[in-house]
């Protein structure tokens, strides 16, 4: 089970401390991955405490697929498949809850074939292109251990927790990349509403962005 104390913000030295000294980290980081080598590093460390549960590992918004890379790196010899999720050229609906600063969200257009190429070299991944959670369906049978949701806006990021939460194992992990970010106010948003009243409190991470701990409060995990 992952100690929420190590990810947490009061812990960020040391946590850098740790990723500089971490050379098979700095080896599988890829540098097309928009998320900061930090985030990539929680998300590293917490997919290492999981390799050994049930369940499966999603991503929702892969852009050039470099979070995905490293999700893929960490389950490569293991018996778990990454689903990921993008709309690729699709256009987005939903910008109500984003500020127009220029980077909504439509400025990360890349090709499905362009992200299978770079991840072709993985034989357990699965791609599946298109609005979530218009393709949420062809994973509805399955359990999940970690799932990284990435995907900038209100209505994707609350359709995530409506689709994942029920999926989690008890200890898997749901990591919001834009939740707090001050260009994203949907993402903090849509997880504020999706977590009120569970007994899940949403940690925020010492990378930036804020992760749930499926069965853990701040309580039980002696926050
Ligand atoms: C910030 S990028 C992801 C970056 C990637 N995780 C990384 O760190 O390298 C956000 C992605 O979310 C995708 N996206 C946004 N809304 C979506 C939706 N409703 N369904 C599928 N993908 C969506 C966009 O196409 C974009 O590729």
């Amino acid at each position: 089970m992952i100690n929420v104390n190590n990810f947490l913000v009061k812990n960020k030295n040391k946590l850098e401390e740790d990723m500089n000294s971490d050379g098979y980290f700095k080896m599988i980081f890829d540098r097309d991955a928009v998320i900061s080598d930090l985030k990539g590093y929680v998300l590293y460390k917490s997919l290492k405490e999981l390799v050994n549960s049930p369940g499966d590992v999603a991503e929702i918004g892969i852009y050039k697929g470099g979070s995905a890379n490293l999700l893929a790196e960490c389950i490569k010899d293991t018996d778990k498949t990454l689903y990921l999720f993008d709309s690729f050229d699709e256009v987005i609906p939903d910008t109500q809850f984003v500020p127009d600063d220029g980077t909504n969200g439509h400025s990360f257009h890349y090709t499905i074939e362009e992200v299978q190429k770079k991840l072709n070299r993985f034989n357990n991944i699965t791609i599946y292109p298109g609005i979530f959670p218009s393709t949420a369906h062809n994973v509805e049978d399955k359990i999940f251990c970690l799932v990284h949701v990435d995907c900038d806006f209100y209505a994707p990021i609350l359709a995530c927790c409506e689709f994942f939460y029920p999926r989690m194992i008890d200890g898997g992990i749901m990591v919001f990349d834009d939740y707090e970010f001050f260009e994203t106010p949907g993402a903090t948003r849509a997880v504020n509403e999706f977590f009120n009243g569970k007994i899940e409190d949403i940690f925020l991470s010492s990378a930036c962005g804020g992760f749930v701990v499926k069965g853990i409060n701040k309580l039980n995990a002696g926050v």
